[in-house]
């Protein structure tokens, strides 16, 4: 694909103080191949640490002909293929803003189908929001609490579609019962089912965790229907020593259901200790704690579009030392 004229003016936006995705630094003179701006490897590596998946540069628009030829073409710096979305970065120089505005709308006129964004440093908060990412806001999680994103929210999606195809195809010609555990499945759970296209009932069951008690798990809501005859397909989140699921499992099968399955969304082997058959599993994951998308510590961080490891301070920090260290170090104030 023959490049465009020179690329635009080099003048990007410098980082702000308040801008604090995570990404690396820069400078003119070490910017990695193939970008020919730091603003570009910025992106990218901010792409990457999202899990975003990106191409540069890999198609160009002729915008303009003159006899025949073409005259004028825009080339994005960016497509994502997840998002189906091309993205040019932008400089701070108004006079190039307007031309390069002017190119998108041309590119909008001539290529109606495709989807293309200007994005200049400030924006890229407006590109979070669009992917999702606004909920890190929410939860008061700074990306630099983040240790490493394992799945991103398209992956995490893509992969619960392709499990609802294969659920669907079999369990062809018949009717299932989803049971959930609660809570870390409220929207795995969700997801999944609108991906399965066959008649299903929704159940839940709330189970104390193998450490929680001396006995360990334990029953703490049952079923609110009869489930025996039916096919019932346990859905969970994650599975790790495999305790819970045997558990819930030997619970489950003592109420003579046609038939019994499992299909959990993480699947941390590494860590087994009784050996359960998982039929569907979305991700085989190592052995790190992870939260998001429905996963928690100390009940936070469920509502997260993607699944990460948190930096080990955060799982550290014990909300009541900070409160202890608080009141202490004001008592020692007051003096
Ligand atoms: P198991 O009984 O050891 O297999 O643990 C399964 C349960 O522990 C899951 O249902 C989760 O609620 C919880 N769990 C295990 N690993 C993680 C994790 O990495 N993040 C969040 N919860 C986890
Ligand atoms: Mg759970």
């Amino acid at each position: 694909m023959p490049k465009p004229a020179p690329p635009d003016s080099p003048e990007m936006n410098a980082p702000t103080p308040e801008d604090n995705h995570p990404r690396a630094t820069f400078s003119r003179s070490d910017v990695p191949a193939p970008f020919v701006h730091p603003a570009e490897a910025e992106f990218a590596a901010f792409l990457d640490f999202y899990r975003i998946r990106w191409q540069y540069e890999p198609k160009s628009f002729p915008l303009r002909w003159r006899d025949g030829r073409v005259a004028e073409m825009l080339t994005p710096d960016f497509y994502l293929p997840e998002q189906d979305l091309y993205v040019e970065l932008t400089t701070m120089k108004q006079a190039l803003v307007t031309r390069k505005n002017r190119k998108i709308r041309r590119l909008r006129e001539l290529y109606p189908s495709v989807s293309v964004m200007l994005v200049h440093r400030k924006a890229f908060h407006e590109l979070l929001g669009r992917f999702g990412y606004g909920s890190v806001d929410i939860t008061s999680l700074a990306p630099a609490d983040i240790e490493r994103i394992l799945l991103s929210a398209a992956e995490v999606r893509n992969r619960v579609a392709d499990l609802g195809a294969e659920i669907s195809g079999d369990y062809a010609n018949q009717s299932l019962v989803l049971v959930g555990l609660l809570k870390g499945i409220t929207f795995f759970l969700a997801d999944l089912a609108r991906e399965i296209t066959r008649p299903l009932v929704i159940e839940y069951l709330s189970v104390t965790g193998p450490d929680s008690s001396p006995e360990g798990v334990a029953i703490e809501k049952r079923l609110d229907t009869d489930i025996r005859g039916k096919h019932v397909l346990l859905v969970e989140d994650i599975v790790n020593t495999g305790l819970t699921m045997d558990f819930v499992l030997d619970h489950l099968r003592r109420q003579e259901p046609a038939s019994l399955t499992v299909c959990a969304l993480l699947d941390k082997a590494e860590r087994r200790i009784v050996p359960v058959d998982v039929k569907y599993v979305g991700f085989s994951i190592p052995n790190e704690y992870v939260v998001g998308y429905g996963l928690d510590h100390r009940g936070l961080y469920r509502n997260l579009p993607f699944i990460c490891v948190l930096k080990r301070h955060v799982y550290e920090t014990d909300p009541s030392a900070v409160l202890h260290d608080l009141v202490s170090s004001n008592r020692v104030g007051r003096g």
